[in-house]
């Protein structure tokens, strides 16, 4: 106990140092809090003088009355998927951004029955007749995740219905293809009619609790690869980080197509040697919009500025990268499917969306202060490709951003480092558990 509390005001020293290092010359700073957890402040130089470390109007703005934007992780109910509107709704000026989990699942399906299509001939390595596919799951209480593994299913025709869904549980091992949780499936191809089979599939969550877990991927597939490889034709993952985990350890090296999800500069990368495909969620697009409603929200503008409706600089957004569902308050980044075909254009992850790169004036837009965490700061997704994004716009939306990165575990870890929201003037979360919106919003509503 008391260790932890050491810990917690280690990391709020480091986060002043950091803040008083921005205020007075600009410029980033990092500082190391805890294993696997990170604080970074970023300002930019032109602007940062005008920022100090108690915020810029923060001061006179009731916590609760202050701009949020969830990212990443929708406010909703783990188990049934429902959204939690008190949370998208905790005041007027709170949104969530994230994808269309829904169009890029399948999307994903589609992209691996395409695949079976086209390489018919070589696609069933020993001759059984079965196209035998595993697949590694991310988190099971995660929309995003349950869509994909949905979308998977569906299209390879191996999806069951539960209580009037595609049932997303893991089955563990289905060799013999007795599972409950799935079906075999068939696919006609060239004449010859083949059996799907999902042989395996499990929720990639390491003894910590960590979701999402590249390590225990690349560890599962050599178990399950011991144990019946021949029969494995196809790999498939709910996103690149356990997708490319998997790849390394052993589907490069046996020559089994892996797809993953996130198109990471590395999966995309792997494609020439390999790797079968992958889906943009349009982080380039989600990166901006996070911070574009904070920016909006700030300068008291109408929120679809820069978005829909062209700003002072410029910055626009069409209708083919992304829609916004009012009612849930939600912004959805639409996906792309990355393939051998086209991988050529998506080799930099990091690279700020073209139409909406200009840079913001900054007496009209003046710097102002924002919280935001990533909630685990070694989720191959967010560390690789999202926050570079965001610390490439950053900058140009005039936001002196301070980032904390969390151990993907447990929620105290963030919440424990937003002790003074009171030098914000704008939050940006992305939870550890999408049930946990209230652990943040208690915090700013004190
Ligand atoms: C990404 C995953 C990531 C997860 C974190 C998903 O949208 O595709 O790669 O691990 O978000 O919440």
């Amino acid at each position: 106990m008391e260790n932890t509390r050491k810990k917690v005001v280690a990391i709020a020293t480091a986060a002043l140092t950091a803040l008083s290092l921005t205020a007075c010359g600009g410029g980033s700073s990092t500082s190391t809090a805890t294993s696997g957890s990170a604080t970074t402040s970023t300002a930019s130089t032109a602007t940062s003088t005008t920022s100090t470390a108690a915020g810029t109007s923060g001061g006179t703005v009731a916590n609760k009355d202050k701009p949020v934007c969830w990212f990443n992780r929708q406010p909703s109910n783990s188990s049934t998927g429902e959204l939690d509107m008190t949370a998208l709704n905790f005041n007027d000026k709170t949104y969530y951004v994230g994808f269309d989990a829904n169009q890029g699942a399948e999307l994903q399906g589609q992209m691996i029955l395409d695949y079976i299509k086209k390489n018919a001939a070589s696609i069933d390595r020993n001759g059984d007749g079965v196209i035998g596919y595993v697949l590694a799951i991310g988190d099971i209480g995660h929309n995003d995740s349950i869509a994909r593994t949905r979308g998977v299913r569906k299209a390879l025709g191996t999806a069951v219905e539960k209580d009037g869904e595609i049932d997303s549980a893991p089955v563990g091992t289905n060799t013999d293809g007795s599972a409950t949780d799935v079906q075999d499936g068939t696919i006609d191809v060239d004449g010859k009619t083949y059996t799907v089979r999902e042989l395996a599939s499990q929720e990639m969550k390491n003894s910590a609790g960590a979701t999402w877990d590249a390590a225990t991927a690349g560890n599962t597939i050599g178990t399950w690869s011991s144990s019946f490889g021949d029969q494995i034709d196809i790999v498939a993952s709910n996103n690149d980080g356990m997708g490319m985990s998997m790849f390394n350890s052993w589907s490069k090296d046996n020559k089994v197509p892996t797809f993953g999800y996130d198109a990471n500069s590395d999966a995309v990368a792997a494609i020439a040697e390999g790797y079968g495909g992958t889906i943009s969620q349009h982080a380039d697009v989600q990166a901006y919009l996070t911070l574009r409603v904070l920016r909006n929200a700030l300068d008291g503008v109408d929120i679809d500025t820069g978005i829909g409706t062209a700003d002072d600089a410029g910055n626009v957004l069409t209708s083919d990268v992304y829609e916004y569902n009012a009612d849930e308050r939600s912004y959805y980044a639409l996906n792309v499917a990355v393939t051998a075909d086209n991988y050529q254009d998506f080799t930099d992850a990091t690279k700020v969306y073209d139409p909406v790169s200009k840079q913001l004036d900054s007496s009209a837009h003046p710097t102002k202060k924002v919280w935001l965490d990533i909630y685990n700061a070694s989720d191959n997704f967010l560390s690789s490709t999202y926050q570079p994004l965001l610390q490439n716009y950053d900058d140009l939306l005039n936001l002196d951003v301070e980032y904390v990165g969390g151990d993907g575990q447990t929620e105290s870890n963030i919440t424990n480092r937003l002790g003074n929201p009171s030098a914000y003037d704008a939050f940006a979360i992305n939870m550890v558990k999408t049930d946990n919106a209230s652990s943040y919003t208690s915090l700013l509503s004190q």
